[in-house]
């Protein structure tokens, strides 16, 4: 619909440019909002002042001559004029009938790829290997697993690729640990099974006792160079530390496998060719021994070459080299239409560097688009990044048994005839989604503030509010008797409300075209959350099983159920899980 409407303003830009009262060379970029004021229509256009300057006219007067330049359509019910020259465009219910009966009879609600399917590649949490998933990992594994779905339902093909760190030089004192551990014939798996002691019993040793230290920076020299019994150790700790993440994915509902395990080290054979390559295309420069690229577009504060270093003084190499092949892999081995990259946003600069180098090296071609959507730092309550209450870092699986545990005292809490099984899993699905849902919710782009109080309220922009409402819609057909998927009867628009709630209904679409492009999770959100606050209105001023005829009645049922299939393909979409009874 808004679409349709885009391309009609557009019709009416190229006849006003015919009539020459515009001239031939203005090219607006269309956009059409929302407003949240219902008195200002469906859409609102802010096309006739862009364009009033350049065109020397007055905004309302080519607001007017647009609204009559507009061709013979069924779409739009009438245009006003508001304000400085706002276009105020209302749509004919008729087509958001017909747009909602299209829907209804398609199982992804009329969602449908915009444009060409394409491969999209999509790199998120990524969590180094070393240690276990704390909560800086939450952000990108969660954010990157809600916009691999979107763009899956779009129709789009999405490659997951999990870019753990597995081969920096801490491996080196774990190695040298487990070696120690082995030899003491302790369990070494069980000793695994906490890796965040674990490291901290190598750390501590490494500072400690210069023997260990010299072991270890021997055993990653040993390790980097091939040597079989290195590899062998190296590979059981990377395949614990795999597994305890694959355990936080599960929890978390995320899609992620070890199939899209993509680990740094994969990249290995081909950071000499990098290196090569990139000295081959003269962008290579030593710098005190290591092996550097100077871009013009990078320079420090005070205007200094930044370098990107790809290849230290005793051979190794670094962060950006990996990357770089991984832009390679990306873009010749997965055919990449789209490489996204879900990663904190303090590694702006990196991104923006390896991106502008893989161009200049030929590594991508101009049609990759690569995209580094970055996301803002979970705080705490003190306004500092987020802490344990011993002032550690937090493990992610622990955030998560904590919130479980903190569902489950407030299930409990409202006295209800659940069963002690029934009442766990509830709190399951609530205590993960409370989490998930208060992060997603957020700008990615911002910090926000970890709160337990507010996700895991009903009030508001919440998991708890939408798990409920989507039940309470749900309870409509329990109560009814009737099958939500049998609904036979026709979509009628008769007031205020169910008009508001069918325009709703018909956004969602546009809102999954945004999410999509953009990448941000927190439109959908906000979406979902006006649309249950949408349906709440209607609920109170239609009655459904009480309607005055049968047809009403029908349209109504069918309303209620477009509502919950939304709701539920929204948060799943957000890797959220629905409830029958909460
Ligand atoms: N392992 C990195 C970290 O924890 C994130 C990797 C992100 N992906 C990438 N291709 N660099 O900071």
């Amino acid at each position: 619909m808004k679409q349709h409407i885009e391309v009609l303003l557009q019709a009416a830009v190229d006849e006003l440019k015919t009539q020459g009262i515009l001239s031939a060379d203005v090219t607006p970029r269309i956009q059409l909002d929302r407003p949240r004021d219902k008195s200002h229509g469906d859409f609102a256009s802010n096309l006739a002042m862009m364009l009033a300057k350049p065109a020397k006219k007055n905004p309302r007067e080519l607001a007017q001559a647009i609204i009559d330049a507009l061709p013979a359509n069924d779409v739009i019910a009438k245009c006003d004029i508001a304000g400085p020259g706002f276009i105020n465009i209302s749509v004919n219910h008729q087509r958001i009938i017909d747009q909602l009966e299209a829907a209804w009879q398609d199982e992804n609600l009329g969602v449908s790829a915009s444009g060409e399917s394409q491969t999209i590649v999509i790199d998120y949490s990524s969590p180094n290997l070393a240690k276990e998933m704390h909560v800086g990992h939450l952000r990108s594994t969660i954010i990157g697993d809600a916009i691999a779905r979107t763009l899956e339902l779009q129709g789009h093909t999405v490659v997951r690729q999990n870019h753990v760190g597995d081969w920096g030089t801490q491996f080196g004192m774990l190695l040298a640990h487990m070696e120690d551990v082995q030899k003491e014939s302790t369990d070494v798996a069980l000793q695994l099974s906490d890796l965040e002691t674990f490291y901290k019993a190598a750390k501590k040793r490494f500072d400690a006792e210069p023997e260990f230290a010299d072991r270890a920076r021997s055993l990653v020299v040993k390790l980097q160079g091939g040597d079989d019994y290195c590899l062998s150790l190296w590979r059981q700790f990377i395949d614990i530390s795999l597994a305890h993440c694959q355990e936080v994915y599960d929890r978390l509902g995320v899609k992620l496998t070890r199939d899209d395990v993509m680990a740094e080290s994969a990249y290995n054979d081909e950071l000499h060719g990098i290196v090569k390559l990139l000295r081959d295309s003269g962008l290579l420069v030593e710098d005190q021994g290591a092996q550097c690229v100077f871009l013009d577009e990078f320079k420090g504060k005070e205007g200094e070459p930044l370098p990107i270093i790809v290849q230290k003084k005793d051979g190794g190499f670094l962060y950006a080299t990996t990357d770089l092949a991984a832009v390679r892999y990306r873009a010749e081995k997965l055919h990449a239409d789209r490489a996204i990259y879900v990663v904190d946003a303090r590694q702006a600069l990196h991104f923006n560097q390896i991106f502008t180098l893989a161009r200049k090296a030929k590594l991508a071609p101009e049609s990759l688009s690569l995209e580094h959507m970055g996301f803002g730092v979970v705080l705490g309550k003190d306004n500092k990044p987020f802490k344990s209450r011993d002032g550690g870092v937090t493990k992610l699986a622990d955030l998560l048994t904590e919130a479980e545990r903190r569902a489950l005292a407030l299930v409990a809490s409202k006295n209800s005839d659940f069963s002690a099984d029934e009442q766990a899993h509830i709190a399951s699905v609530v205590g993960i989604a409370s989490v998930k849902y208060a992060d997603l919710s957020k700008n990615r782009t911002s910090d926000y503030v970890f709160d337990w109080d507010t996700m895991l309220s009903f009030d508001g922009n919440t998991a708890p509010y939408l798990l409920y409402a989507f039940t309470r819609v749900s309870s409509v057909f329990q109560k009814a008797g009737v099958d939500m998927h049998s609904l036979q009867g026709a979509i009628r628009l008769d007031n205020e409300q169910d008009t508001n709630l069918a325009n709703k209904l018909a956004q969602f679409p546009e809102i999954i075209t945004s999410v999509a492009n953009k990448g941000m999770p927190h439109f959908l959100c906000g979406y979902l959350f006006e649309l249950a606050g949408a349906f709440s209105s209607f609920y109170e001023a239609c009655p459904i099983l009480n309607a005055d005829d049968e047809a009403t009645k029908q349209s109504r049922l069918k309303l209620a159920a477009l509502t919950a299939r939304t709701l539920e393909q929204g948060l799943t979409l957000l890797g959220i899980p629905t409830l029958k009874r909460m």
